[in-house]
């Protein structure tokens, strides 16, 4: 829950700013790891969701792996405490010198999403006298029930392998002695609320799949079945840490561990999106002809999600809230950015803002910071950890 207690000493701060809640973070990551390991579930947080360098050092000192999807992230994610071994890196368009990097790292596996990356990486590992172990990405064509843009597992798609290729890809792996077969890895999209259904539908799809390519004379010793548990935007207090249980119930009910295989999950939005909140305050208060306005300083350039995905994220006054104030108005609320898609929230019921009042745009902690940038050379916004609020940047 929101510490309101600490927001007179957030006032201070210069706005905007992402704020992270460091107990929220550990709860969550407690909550991960009782779960993941009472189902015998291998974590690597998707270092995609938050690159922040507390928060991957808080999650790597926890024990979990990186799941990287270019080669910065491969380096960031070495620096900040995860075991080379436990960091997988996956992305439709690796460059040779991300994967000559990732193999000077030893990661634990290349999740190879084409017959041209498999070639390559046979091809680079020989050159420098080291062998590749390579999972197959694999496009399952599954509808994950989320916003298109965020749907990665359908042949629509540019992500993985499809079935058509599943006889060439084995037979790269027999011929080409560079690439060692490690398994199989999938990632059908993010933001899915539809657990039991979804995921159950993935695993079978996997159990079919490993069994082909176990007939091929592959032994399928890992199964990654990738991230995309969603979360509570609307009640980021209700429901703080997200239903780690219910999907590692459902992949442990559904998931074929012939001869001991690992299973392994990359959440990234579960892991840190509650943790985070985007403060910002009211420049202005517009009454239009239609609308009333409230003109915050934090825009689409520090938190993209709306904009992009036409994404949800609660807004709550703050400064009403310490102010006890009782009466309620309807307002939009939009950021400074030059573009009519720079909207928080149409029609939000807030209680009555002026200007200068702090607002708290929750559930930011995933794609959020980690998406912002420069639009209009607007600044970034700066970042504060509740452990040591007071100290924004
Ligand atoms: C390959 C891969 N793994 C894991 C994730 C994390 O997904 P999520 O944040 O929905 O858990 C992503 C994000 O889209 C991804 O591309």
């Amino acid at each position: 829950m929101l510490n309101i207690g600490q927001i007179p000493a957030l006032e201070k701060i210069r706005t905007p700013f992402y704020y992270y809640d460091m107990d929220l973070l550990k709860a969550t990551l407690d909550a991960l790891a009782a779960s993941a390991s009472s189902h015998g579930i291998e974590v690597h947080y998707a270092v995609k969701a938050n690159v922040d360098e507390r928060i991957l050092r808080m999650i790597s000192s926890c024990g979990f792996g990186a799941d990287c999807v270019s080669g910065n992230e491969v380096l960031r994610a070495a620096e900040c405490g995860f075991r080379p071994d436990n960091i997988v890196f996956a992305g439709v368009g690796k460059t040779e010198e991300e994967i000559c990097n990732a193999l000077k790292v030893g990661i634990f596996a290349f999740n190879c999403e084409s017959l041209d990356e498999l070639a390559v990486l046979n091809d680079l590992a020989g050159k420098m006298g080291m062998k590749a172990n390579v999972s197959l990405r694999i496009n399952p064509n599954i509808d994950s029930h989320t916003h298109k843009y965020i749907t990665t597992g359908l042949y629509d798609n540019k992500f993985g392998i499809a079935a058509h290729e599943f006889d060439a890809a084995a037979a790269m792996f027999r011929e080409c002695p560079n690439i060692v077969f490690n398994g199989l890895h999938f990632h059908i999209g993010s933001q899915i609320m539809d657990v039991e259904d979804v995921f159950s539908l993935e695993c079978r799809r996997a159990n079919e799949i490993a069994e082909y390519f176990e007939s091929a004379g592959l032994s399928v010793a890992n199964i990654d079945l990738g991230g995309g548990l969603g979360v509570d935007y609307a009640d980021p207090d209700g429901s703080p840490i997200a239903a780690f249980d219910r999907w590692f119930g459902t992949i442990d009910a559904n998931i074929d561990r012939k001869g001991g295989r690992r299973i392994h999950v990359e959440p990234g939005r579960s892991v840190v999106a509650q943790c985070g909140t985007l403060f910002t305050k009211v420049l202005y208060v517009k009454h239009g002809e239609r609308k009333t306005f409230l003109i915050t300083d934090a825009g689409m350039n520090d938190l993209i999600r709306p904009a992009l995905y036409g994404a949800y994220h609660k807004v709550e006054n703050v400064s009403a809230k310490f102010r006890g104030d009782a009466s309620e108005k309807v307002y939009d609320v939009v950021g400074p950015v030059c573009e009519s898609a720079d909207v928080w929230g149409e029609d939000r019921v807030l209680p009555e803002t002026g200007r200068g009042d702090l607002l708290a745009i929750r559930t930011a902690g995933a794609y959020g910071q980690v998406m912002s940038n420069r639009y209009n050379l607007r600044d970034y916004a700066g970042t504060v950890y509740s452990d040591s609020a007071g100290s924004g940047k």
